[in-house]
């Protein structure tokens, strides 16, 4: 089932997202997300952007590496995930939101993750991602922190955005996938 993203400006996606019960049925709603994300050509969704203030996103990077990203992507759901260090020196890249649709904003961020997580079976993983897959996870995971990659920017360029965002929390915005507004 295809859900509505939230839009930004939506509370849920400021909130610190609550940890999921051990060995909860997460499944459907994992297919779900995956369905939505696809249905949004995204490559990450994260459960407040579908309005569940929950820790749980998804990741599918095998659609990046196709468009020429070097190395090998993954197709994963993190529940209760933990990033346990991050290394590596800054490096940018132009990101985008499905909950901030039509903007894009460079954002640094360190290259080697190590985190833990348990999968959509509730077995505990542990794993190391670099590249463009720490990329996805650590935006990802910023949402589950009530995090967006627009906190990165500086004042100025966020001043510039202000009008673009309210346009976007109103749905006064060319979006080909579903959304739910918080601003009527
Ligand atoms: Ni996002």
């Amino acid at each position: 089932m295809i859900l509505p993203v939230v839009a930004f400006g939506d509370p849920v996606l400021k909130r610190v997202a609550d940890d999921i019960a051990p060995n909860t049925d997460v499944k459907a709603l994992v297919a779900n997300m995956f369905e939505t994300m696809y249905a949004a050509n995204g490559v990450g969704l994260a459960a407040p952007q579908i309005g569940q203030s929950i820790r749980l996103f998804v990741i599918d990077s095998t659609l990046m590496q196709e468009e020429g990203e070097e190395g090998k992507g993954y197709k994963l759901a993190f529940i209760n995930p933990e990033i346990l260090e991050e290394t590596g020196e800054l490096w940018g890249y132009e990101e985008g939101c499905l909950s901030i649709p039509g903007i894009r904003a460079q954002v640094q961020r360190r290259p080697v993750i190590k985190i833990k997580y348990f999968n959509e079976n509730w077995e505990p993983q542990e794993m190391t991602f670099d590249g463009m897959n720490a990329r996805v996870i650590q935006h990802e995971y910023d949402h589950i922190e009530g995090k967006l990659f627009i906190d990165y920017i500086t004042q100025l360029r966020k001043q510039l955005l202000k009008g673009k965002l309210s346009d976007i929390s109103k749905g006064k915005v060319d979006v080909s996938y579903r959304m739910k507004f918080p601003v009527k």
